[in-house]
């Protein structure tokens, strides 16, 4: 066992036995102090991480967690960093933790490359007929802040978002929605990075 999934399993212990918490955060639930414990190592306090490979959850939708993390923990998407953390939590735990990050308040996108953005944009909103890649808004809305099963996307990271699309076209990430492959194996390289940088840009 990792010394931090020994750390967030000691904490969901203590939890567990109905001892109180530290001072410091007397009124936070279970899955509030399990992330603040191991999950913010990566995710950040917040839910907004800061390291660009680690996905944001503020804010991100609580269906989508939910099945991303059920997902993690029975195996089929496949993550060598993120299993290890599933292996010891309970259904309940990850419905708590899927509330929590998703009552988070997410931190305003910042766009690495403003050239791409009017591209990004273009196909984010219109999506490209000639190719029959579909609107990214119509299923992740306008602002891109998603609905239920569909992910948040807005000011997500865009070395995430590349590596994403490089699993989905790879048929690697294959966990949900058939329309993501298709949609990932129709985008060019450049088509691909420039609505990555327009979702980041997004508040
Ligand atoms: C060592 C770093 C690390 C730790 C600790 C960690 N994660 Fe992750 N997490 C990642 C990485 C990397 C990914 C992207 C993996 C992939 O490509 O599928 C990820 C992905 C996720 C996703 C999918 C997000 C999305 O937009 O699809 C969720 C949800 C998540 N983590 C929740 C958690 C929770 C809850 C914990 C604590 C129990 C946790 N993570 C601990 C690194 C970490
Ligand atoms: C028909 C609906 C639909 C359309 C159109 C669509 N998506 Fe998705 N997308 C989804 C669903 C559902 C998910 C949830 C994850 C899954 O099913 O793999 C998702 C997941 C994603 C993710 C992963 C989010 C994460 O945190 O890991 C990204 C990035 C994404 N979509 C970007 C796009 C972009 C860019 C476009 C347009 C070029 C697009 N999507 C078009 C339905 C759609």
């Amino acid at each position: 066992m990792s010394h931090t999934t020994a750390k967030f399993l000691a904490a969901l212990a203590l939890l567990g036995g109905g001892l109180t918490l530290s001072t410091h955060a007397p009124a936070e639930s279970p899955a509030a102090t399990a992330a603040a414990n191991v999950c913010a190592g990566c995710h950040g306090a917040d839910g907004n991480s800061t390291v660009t490979t680690f996905p944001k959850l503020a804010g991100q939708q609580q269906v989508y967690l939910l099945r991303e993390l059920k997902d993690y923990k029975s195996g089929k998407r496949a993550s060598e960093i993120m299993a290890p953390f599933m292996a010891d939590l309970t259904e309940a735990n990850l419905e708590e933790l899927a509330t929590w990050y998703a009552k988070q308040k997410p931190a305003p996108g910042v766009a690495g490359d403003p050239a791409l953005l009017k591209v990004g944009k273009n196909l984010y909103l219109k999506g490209n007929s000639k190719t029959d890649v579909p609107a990214c808004a119509s299923c992740h809305e306008d602002d891109g802040s998603g609905y239920k099963k569909f992910a948040r996307v807005a000011g997500q990271h865009v070395e995430y978002t590349l590596e994403q699309f490089r699993l989905y076209a790879s048929g690697k990430r294959s966990n949900g929605a058939r329309v993501m492959q298709t949609v990932a194996e129709r985008m060019t390289e450049q088509e691909t990075r420039a609505v990555a940088e327009y979702m980041a840009s997004m508040p």
